[in-house]
């Protein structure tokens, strides 16, 4: 059953606090990928540590939206957005798999400063995708109940 009107605050915000914990993990990522510098493996290996948690965040996130109805919920009360709620939940593998990828780009050891700095640039385009992901879910949500949940863009 389907809440009469308003989307649960509970479990919004459960939605909202995980994707601002992937904020936080993104900025401190932004932050450990010094920009100018080839690292020392100590900094290279904390980058590491931080993306792999990352990842672990991710997947859950990922696995709680799609099981979490949310989406669902908007579908019900608003058909039209059916296609876009399967948009926006068929880019998690692509995610995930962009993730992939990127990880293996980040060396550890015996780093030469282009693979440094692409492996910074892969981060940044997977950041970008994430933060385009989530305004369309946030937009999903927020029509599916017709509130404006002041989420900024
Ligand atoms: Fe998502
Ligand atoms: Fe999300």
């Amino acid at each position: 059953m389907f809440p009469s009107s308003r989307l649960d605050p509970v479990i919004l915000e459960h939605l909202l606090s995980q994707h601002r914990d992937l904020h936080a993990r993104i900025l401190a990522l932004r932050a450990a990928f010094t920009p100018e510098e080839v690292p020392a493996s100590p900094a290279a290996a904390e980058v590491r540590h931080l993306l792999l948690g990352l990842r672990e965040r991710l997947a859950e996130h990922f696995a709680q939206e799609e099981q979490g109805g949310f989406l669902e919920e908007s579908i019900a009360r608003m058909p039209r957005l059916s296609a876009a709620a399967r948009g926006v939940v068929a880019e998690h593998p692509r995610l995930l798999a962009a993730f992939d990828a990127l990880l293996e780009h980040v060396p550890v050891r015996d780093i030469r400063p282009q693979e440094w700095s692409e492996a910074r640039a892969r981060f940044t385009d997977f950041a970008d995708r994430l933060f385009a992901h989530e305004r369309s879910e946030h937009a999903v949500v927020q029509q599916g109940y017709n509130e404006d949940f002041g989420i900024p863009e």
